[in-house]
């Protein structure tokens, strides 16, 4: 039994980075609420693991149904914002509602889902709040003008956040990683390279991840950016 077993909801929990998180943190003894739109691709039996059906692009709704799992669950310990979608292709490819709706889901529902659980961490003077921003948080790149705002937009809430809240007790962290082998790029044109040292695993995210979760109260690893040894981008045929 792990003594030190904490409450933690994560977004994105049905794939990639999310669910290794998910499985990782569930096998280190805490309990995980999840949040994604289709748990197929996880089907848990865990019994501390509490999946929530809620898709967070739907911003109008949003903060209703925030609030109503932030009332249930009021005694959360650490959020951890990782759901997203990459889109990319030069500005103009995109339509106005498509601008939108990455800034939606990339950007604002993480502010909304920090929103709507920070005030309990603070209440608790303990807690842990951690973004998973992208190696595109750090430098804007062709093809990426969107998704690179918005990952630049999660970091600026989350160095923001870390000064506002470490009075409170709430230490906020980022991790940003390079290209992970995920279902992130399922449906986009390019990915890694097939070699191993092209990628990296969920679960090298997930580790990084726990490494905050668990570290002392009075630490705080501000940003972990990690990355594969080779940086190969391939383009898909067809
Ligand atoms: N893979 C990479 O190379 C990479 C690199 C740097 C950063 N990242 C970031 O890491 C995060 C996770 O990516 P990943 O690689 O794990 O991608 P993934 O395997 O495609 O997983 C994305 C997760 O986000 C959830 N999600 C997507 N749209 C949603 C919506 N409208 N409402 C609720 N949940 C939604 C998905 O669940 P449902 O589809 O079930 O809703 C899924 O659980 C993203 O923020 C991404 O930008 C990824």
């Amino acid at each position: 039994m792990n003594t030190n077993s904490r409450k933690i909801l994560i977004t994105g929990a049905s794939a990639g980075i999310g669910r290794a998180t998910c499985q990782k943190l569930l096998n280190e003894g805490h309990h995980v609420i999840g949040i994604a739109r289709d748990f197929s691709r996880f089907p848990c039996s865990d019994s501390r693991f509490t999946p929530i059906t809620l898709d967070l692009e739907g911003i109008d709704t949003l903060p209703q149904q925030l609030q109503a799992v932030a009332t249930e669950h009021n005694d959360i310990d650490a959020v951890i914002c990782c759901a997203g979608r990459g889109q990319f292709g030069s500005l103009e490819e995109f339509s106005y509602e498509q601008i939108r709706s990455l800034i939606d889901l990339n950007f604002v529902s993480q502010a909304y889902v920090a929103r709507a659980f920070l005030p309990g961490l603070k209440r608790q003077q303990s807690g842990t709040l951690i973004f998973i921003g992208s190696e595109a948080a750090l430098r804007g790149s062709r093809q990426g003008s969107i998704y690179c705002a918005s990952k630049f937009a999660v970091r600026g809430l989350a160095q923001a956040l870390r000064d506002e809240c470490s009075k409170s007790g709430v230490s906020v962290s980022i991790v940003n990683p390079g290209m992970v082998k995920s279902e992130f790029f399922d449906e986009l044109s390019f990915t890694h390279g097939d070699d191993e040292d092209n990628y990296l695993l969920p679960k090298d995210v997930a580790d990084a991840i726990a490494l905050i979760i668990n570290a002392r109260n009075s630490i705080v690893l501000d940003e972990i950016n990690l990355s594969p040894l080779k940086n190969v981008v391939v383009k898909k045929k067809g």
